[in-house]
């Protein structure tokens, strides 16, 4: 397995620590991030309780987390994320950065996903970081789920949509870190725009069963 060192934007939401923590666990370096240091040195230190010797995160700023990582993940909400992605231009330059973003609204009749000019928040952060390869993935893990057990999710399939074919190979094979085995190629980062909106779905489903719903491909 190729190691990365991955930096998590948002790192000190239950999404950004939940992948954090399963990346930390399969051996990858994480630098969890946050717009205040001091609560992602917190947040990594709630992680470092549960990790296993030899294995941990570090807790920094958003700009720090962007620079380190060679690859690096946006774990913040649709709301605010053009701003915030505007603003790591600089550093995300040349990182693959994987987008986890779901442009998700709720009003009585529950969750529904919301347009994006751009299509998806993938592609408005593909269209923000002209340097940078942006790779769709994990928009339908849950952070209750990661965070539950230490066991591989193993009854889930990580969706993965990239324009370049080796950065979307190499999120792939991070995908193990969370099920077990590599994600499935869906196809272009076009395809966000259908990913995404999905999560509502599965929202939906979790409040009518009372369960942690996700997604399972059939027939490969
Ligand atoms: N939760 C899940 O189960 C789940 C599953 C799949 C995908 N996702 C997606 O993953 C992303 C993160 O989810 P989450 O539940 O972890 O979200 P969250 O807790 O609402 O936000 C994550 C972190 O983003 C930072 N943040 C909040 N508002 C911000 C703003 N306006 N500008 C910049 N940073 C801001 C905060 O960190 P600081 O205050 O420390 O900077 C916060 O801890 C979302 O886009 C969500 O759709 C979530």
């Amino acid at each position: 397995m190729r190691t990365h060192r991955i930096g998590v934007i948002g790192g000190t939401g239950p999404q950004g620590k939940g992948l954090g923590y399963r990346f930390a666990l399969a051996g990858h370096e994480v630098l969890l991030g946050s717009r205040s240091a001091e609560r992602a040195v917190a947040a990594a230190a709630e992680l470092n309780a549960r990790l296993p010797e030899g294995r941990g995160v570090t807790g920094t700023d958003n700009a720090k987390a962007a620079e380190a990582g060679d690859v690096v993940l946006l774990a913040v909400p649709y709301d605010g994320h053009g701003d915030l992605v505007a603003s790591l231009r600089g550093p995300l330059a040349g990182k693959t950065v994987i987008s986890c973003v779901n442009p998700l609204a709720f009003d009585r009749r529950g969750p529904y996903g919301v347009p994006v000019p751009e299509g998806s928040a993938a592609e408005q952060a593909a269209a923000l970081l002209p340097g940078s390869i942006v790779v769709g993935a994990f928009h339908h893990v849950s952070a209750v789920a990661l965070l539950a057990t230490d066991e591989p999710l193993s009854h889930e399939d990580v969706l993965v949509c990239a324009d370049d074919a080796a950065a979307g190979a190499a999120v792939r094979e991070l995908a193990a870190a969370v099920t077990g085995r590599p994600g499935v190629d869906v196809g272009p980062l076009r395809l966000a725009r259908q990913l995404e909106p999905l999560t509502a779905v599965l929202i939906s489903i979790n409040k009518r069963y009372r369960t942690q719903s996700g997604i399972a491909i059939s027939g490969l």
